[in-house]
């Protein structure tokens, strides 16, 4: 496959052998959130954002595994470097208890492993004052941890504030944080003491304007979360939250930017109020939106962050004075283990600087917000994005799940957000070509729907 002039091709979608292997997956695998009958040949040729499936067709990859793969398919810039890798067993070492080295001095390695990991996920978050990092294996063991430290460092303060909209996982503490669908929390016990306020979403609000319910009074201009918190007024108590937790840009939630408004508001309670940040980047961190953090676009200054996904692992960051000191307050048996997805996790952040991808990713996201914009079609009221975490939002759910589909028959992988949006999550090298094929199956799928 040339990824310069290859283009997507489809028989049928899903082919027979897709609903096969599904089918097969599925037989004994619990019911999870499968989208569509997407079945990866991993023999077949893929590169970038093309890949092959089980059935012959030739694939364009918008959804990068859901910013999983940022690089998208057997990108060079990874997998020549991971080629100097001999495979070893075990790749994943029980590593709260071991370390592991490539046999060069510390900082110096070839083939870098977890600790060369933290030390880079250190450096990216020095502008934070963050120096130390737990390693774990998924973005809600992330979050996990995180609530976890902000409890302990506040010495037993016992709220946690999240807002509406949002998404953070799916084991019990993390989903307590969650304020998107309903179907996240149903029938599953929740810790205690977490409240909401609203995520002021309309890019256009201010203070005085706020039609988003985060700034109630437009008199006063004061916001709900200010409100909340007031020590004469407010229904809890400031010295007892132990944090507040936001996604700079809500993810599941719909693709939903804050407002500047917003954005200037949470900076300045959790300053007044002294309050410990969180800030979860697992889906908006990792150079995504043309800034290695989300958080680096706005006035907030997290004193943790939760990076996944793209590291190839789960990342709790934060201060050294933050971390308990304790022993075997944190661990996992895999955490600080995994040397093959921490050598991914490193390649990655240092293909993403190399590269200038985050600068890729602003230009490229650019194209595509234009160019959608141009073409203007009725059935679109939004399109919005920051680098490469784009949305489109339709008029109806109905339509955008019609637009999912027919994308997907064309050969364009996509994935829904939110109740009415779509996201698109090309890999971060994306070419201009890649985009103007990418936008003009998008467009096509819309006029077919419409
Ligand atoms: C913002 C955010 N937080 C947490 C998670 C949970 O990550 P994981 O699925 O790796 O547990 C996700 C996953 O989509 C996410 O988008």
């Amino acid at each position: 496959m040339d990824r310069e002039t290859v283009v997507p091709h489809v028989d049928s979608m899903p082919g027979e052998r897709a609903k096969e292997w599904a089918s097969y997956h599925q037989e004994h695998a619990a019911p999870s959130t499968y989208v569509y009958d997407f079945v990866w040949d991993i023999t077949e040729d893929a590169e970038g954002p093309f890949c092959t499936d089980v059935d012959g067709n030739v694939l364009l990859d918008f959804t990068s595994h859901v910013a999983a793969a940022p690089l998208g398919y057997n990108n060079p810039k990874l997998l020549d470097r991971m080629a100097e890798f001999d495979l070893v067993d075990p790749t994943k070492i029980a590593g709260q208890d071991f370390y592991v080295s490539d046999g060069s001095s510390p900082g110096e390695e070839e083939l870098p492993g977890p600790a060369a990991l933290m030390d880079k996920l250190a450096d990216l978050t020095s502008h934070y004052g963050m120096d130390t990092v737990f390693l774990s294996n998924s973005g809600a063991e992330a979050v996990e941890n995180a609530i976890k430290i902000a409890y302990d460092n506040s010495g037993g303060a016992k709220y946690g504030i999240t807002f509406e909209g949002a998404f953070h996982g799916r084991t019990l503490g993390a989903l307590s944080l969650n304020r998107s669908k309903s179907v996240y929390r149903r029938n599953f016990p929740e810790i205690s003491g977490v409240f909401d306020v609203p995520f002021c979403d309309d890019r256009s609000c201010t203070a005085e304007t706020c039609s988003c319910g985060f700034f109630p009074d437009p008199e006063s201009a004061v916001s709900k979360l200010r409100q909340k918190l007031h020590p004469k007024k407010g229904n809890v108590d400031a010295s007892e939250v132990s944090y507040v937790i936001v996604e700079p840009i809500q993810g599941e939630g719909g693709y939903r930017f804050p407002s500047d408004a917003f954005a200037d508001e949470l900076a300045s309670v959790v300053e007044d109020y002294d309050l410990t940040l969180i800030a979860d980047e697992i889906q908006t961190g990792v150079g995504r939106t043309g800034e290695m953090w989300g958080a680096d676009h706005y006035p907030m200054e997290p004193d943790i962050i939760t990076g996944a996904k793209g590291l190839r692992v789960g990342a709790t960051i934060s201060n050294s004075d933050i971390f308990p000191e304790e022993k075997s307050r944190l661990s996992s048996t895999w955490g600080a283990g995994d040397i093959l997805s921490s050598m991914q996790g490193v390649f990655t952040l240092e293909a993403i600087e190399e590269y200038d991808l985050m600068d890729n990713a602003v230009a490229r996201g650019r194209q595509f917000k234009e160019t959608m914009r141009d073409a203007a079609p009725d059935a679109v009221v939004d399109v919005r994005g920051k680098g490469l975490l784009l949305g489109v939002e339709f008029d109806t759910h109905e339509r955008r799940n019609a637009v999912l589909e027919a994308a997907l028959k064309r050969g364009l992988l996509t994935l829904a957000c939110g109740y009415k949006v779509l996201r698109i999550l090309p890999p971060l090298d994306v070419t201009e070509r890649e985009i103007d094929i990418g936008a003009e199956m998008l467009l096509d799928a819309i006029e077919d729907v419409s």
